[in-house]
Formats: C-alpha cells, structure tokens, sequence
C-alpha cells in the first residue's frame, strides 16, 4: 500500500488544470447502457473510481475504447444484468447501473451497498422511486432483484429530502418509460445538470434542468450522442482550501466558479482574495485566516464533500467555528486525525467546533474515506514538518493525479511504499 509524504509550511504557487468531475463521470457512464448505440465521453478523469465503473460496465458486456480523456462506450453486447457484491462494496455509485439496466432490458440485480464510513446511506428513496415506476423488488442474499413487467411506467416520484444519486437513477430509468414522469424535491447538483443535458442529447425530453422539478416525457428509444463531463467542483474547492491553508497564490482552470457559490463566498469571508474568471478561479492569501462557520446543505448550500476540507483550514484560524454536518451522520471521521496533528475539535452531535491553533504539526495519520483524507493533504500543507498520509487509495478514488498537481504548485509532496 503507498502513502503520500507532506513536507509542510510551504506556500503553493501556479496554475493547474481541474479535472473532469467523478460524481459527473459515474452516472453519465453508466447512462451508455440506455441504449445500443455508442455515446462519446470527453473530460472523463483517471480515477480508481472511474475504472471500477468500467469494470462493472464490462462485466455487463459494455466495451469501450479510451483516448487520453475521451472515452467511447459500446452498450450493444450487454450480456448481464448484475452489479456484484465485490464492486458494490468499493464503490457505493455502482447503484447507478440499477435505472439504465431496468429501462433497457427491464431486468437489474445489484447488491446492496450497506454502510459506508461516512453514514448508514440506504438506498431507500431509489427503491421507492422504482416501485412508483411500476418496478417490484425481492431482497435476497444482500441482492436487489428487480424486474419491470413491460415497460416503466411515468409516475409522480417525490423524494422525502434530495438524493443526488436517486434523482439520477429515477431520472434515467423515466426517460425510456411510458407517459409523463414527475419528480418532485429532485436534487440539483451541477453533476444532475450535465446527466440531463447527456440525456438529452440521446434525445431524451426533459424539461426542468437545475430546478427541484424535472419532468420527462419517455421516449421509446434514444442515441448516440457526445457530452463533455463538467469540472470538478469538489477537486476545485479543495485545491482552493489548499492555497488557503499553505499560502501563495495560484490560478486553477478548466473550472466553473458558479458552481461553488457556497465556498466562494465561506472563503472570502474568511480572508482569502478570489478572483473568478468564466472557466478560472485565482485565489491568494495575504493576511491571517478568519473564522466562519459552516453548515452543509444540498446544491447551492456548502457541499457536504468539502466539510472536511474547510474543517482543516479552521483550525488555522485564532478564533471559534462551528461546523455543521447536516446530509451524513457520520462524516467527521477526520477530527481524531486533525486532532493528532495538533487541532482542537469538539464534536457535539452533528457540529464539530474548531478552537483555532493557529499552527499544526505534522504526524502520522490515515483516513477512512475520500474527502477526509483530503482535509488531511490540506492541513499537511500548513503544518510543520513532515505529515505521513497512509490509505492514499481514498484520494486515488477521487483526484485525479494529487500528487503531480500539487508538485506543480510547488508543494513538496512523495508518494511512497508504506
Ligand atoms: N438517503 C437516504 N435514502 C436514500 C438515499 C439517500 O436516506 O435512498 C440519505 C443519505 O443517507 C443522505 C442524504 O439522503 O443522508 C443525501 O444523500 P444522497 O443520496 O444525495 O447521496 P449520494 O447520492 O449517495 C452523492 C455523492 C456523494 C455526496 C452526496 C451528497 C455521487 C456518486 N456521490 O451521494 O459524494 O457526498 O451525493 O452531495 O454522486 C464523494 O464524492 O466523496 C461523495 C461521498
């Protein structure tokens, strides 16, 4: 297993390139298997992520050929309708094969995803929303085993609080069904935004994109089509953080600053100097870090992907913050880590209240998921002295090229064997 060495207290300087978005690439991928024609992907990132979609993806029977970013998927061969157990349990998103395979093939067994580190995370709205589409369900041997008589049929499906995945899944399992299908308090995230605008290119009729109200008319068949995924609005916060935390200045590209409106304005207030272009943000920090407090909420509030993030910067600060985690029970797996290099972080139901340090110190530490192993690379930064960084497998799954990123900015940053 590796582990990324942070030698800290260095400031970032330059300009990188933002990735394509995971939590766009995950559902547009699996939306190839809605029809037998071939869809073209450009800006897809390189992710452990990614490349287990496409391991589930070929296991259906989905072949594809990749170019540097643009990848071509070939749905026309599926010859199974199973997600198993092994790719499940990595990566929580495989649930998104469950509406394609059920509107083209009207057959889809998919293991249950169970817990995750950062909360219990049932599937329960999916299966609802499925069941309201005409779907019936057994649930055996931790499996899903849901068939559709004929065709889905469009209903009215409302969601008890958004679900970002849900939405997806019921969003391309209604383009292929009969009638009108309505889904009511649909989350808006950006990631939904760019689903639409794939679908549509296939020819989908939706109407409603970004709005808590999509309305899809079915269609009996879609096609080909070619959709550039979205930037990373996550990967762009934490690189943004990044720079907050270390110092410097840098310029990232290839991004989209309207979607982070949240952070934008938390770091601002936070001391930070931001400029933001159509595709770039510049960011810099000149004088001392303030406090805010946080509370994460769905699109447009404050991503709960970056709570661990911004937590890290916090605790550089001289004052108090109260970080509220409103969509996950459990997403504070990185304070006893952030504790160990130093900070002072009091969990209080679902807040975490950051004592500012002011300075860190370098540790040892690891992480038990994605987002929290980030807010470990952005307290590194700024920490003194050297911070060991174990289960970069976490960070492989969600940033593209870390590593390389980071060095371009100046940071002095190794991967290593453990
Ligand atoms: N929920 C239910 N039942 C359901 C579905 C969701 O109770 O059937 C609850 C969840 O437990 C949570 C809330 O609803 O409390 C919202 O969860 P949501 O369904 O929106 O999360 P998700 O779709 O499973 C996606 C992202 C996550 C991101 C969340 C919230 C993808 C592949 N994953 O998950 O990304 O944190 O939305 O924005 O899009 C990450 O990238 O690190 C990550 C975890």
């Amino acid at each position: 297993m590796d582990k990324i060495v942070i030698e800290g207290g260095h400031p970032l300087h330059g300009t990188i390139r933002i990735s394509g978005a995971k939590n766009a690439a995950l559902p547009l991928m699996a939306a190839c298997l809605l029809t037998p024609e071939k869809q073209i992907l450009h800006n897809v990132p390189d992710l452990r992520d990614t490349r287990t979609i496409l391991e589930l993806l070929g296991a259906l029977g989905v072949t594809w050929q990749k170019n540097g970013n643009t990848l071509i998927l070939d749905s026309s061969g599926i010859k199974d309708v199973e997600a198993s157990y092994d790719l499940v349990k990595t990566m929580r998103a495989s649930i998104l094969v469950l509406g394609p395979l059920l509107a083209r093939t009207g057959r889809a067994r998919v293991s249950l995803p169970g817990g995750c580190a950062i909360g219990a995370r049932p599937i329960d709205f999916h299966l609802q929303g499925f069941q309201k589409l005409g779907v019936t369900f057994t649930l055996e041997s931790g499996y899903v085993d849901a068939h559709v008589a004929d065709r889905l049929q469009g209903n009215t499906v409302c969601f008890d609080i958004p679900t970002v995945t849900g939405t997806e899944n019921i969003l391309m399992a209604a383009v292929l069904a009969e009638g009108t299908t309505v889904i009511k308090n649909a989350a808006r995230e950006p990631e939904i935004g760019n689903l639409v605008d794939m679908l549509t290119g296939m020819g989908a009729k939706i109407i409603g994109r970004d709005s808590d109200r999509l309305v899809i008319h079915g269609v009996t068949a879609l096609h080909s089509a070619e959709t550039t995924i979205i930037p990373d609005r996550i990967e762009t916060g934490t690189y943004l953080i990044a720079v907050g935390a270390a110092g410097g200045e840098a310029t990232l590209t290839n991004c989209n600053p309207a979607h982070l409106p949240s952070l934008l304005e938390k770091l601002k207030a936070a001391g930070l100097t931001i400029k933001e272009g159509v595709d770039s943000i510049y960011v810099t920090r000149s004088g001392p870090l303030r406090n805010v407090d946080v509370k994460t909420m769905p699109f447009p509030g404050f991503a709960t992907d970056l709570q661990a993030q911004i937590m890290a910067l916090m605790t550089l600060t001289s004052g108090l913050s109260v970080i509220n985690e409103t969509i996950f029970e459990n997403r504070f797996m990185h304070v006893a880590e952030l504790r160990r290099m130093g900070a002072d972080i009091r969990i209080d139901g679902r807040s975490a209240i950051v004592k500012g340090v002011g300075r860190l110190s370098g540790a040892r530490v690891m992480a038990t998921d994605l987002r929290a192993s980030a807010s470990l690379v952005v307290a590194s930064l700024a920490a003194e002295g050297e911070t060991h960084i174990s289960r970069v497998y976490h960070l492989d799954r969600g940033y593209d090229d870390l590593v390389g990123k980071l060095k371009a900015l100046g940071a002095k940053i190794r991967r290593e064997k453990e």
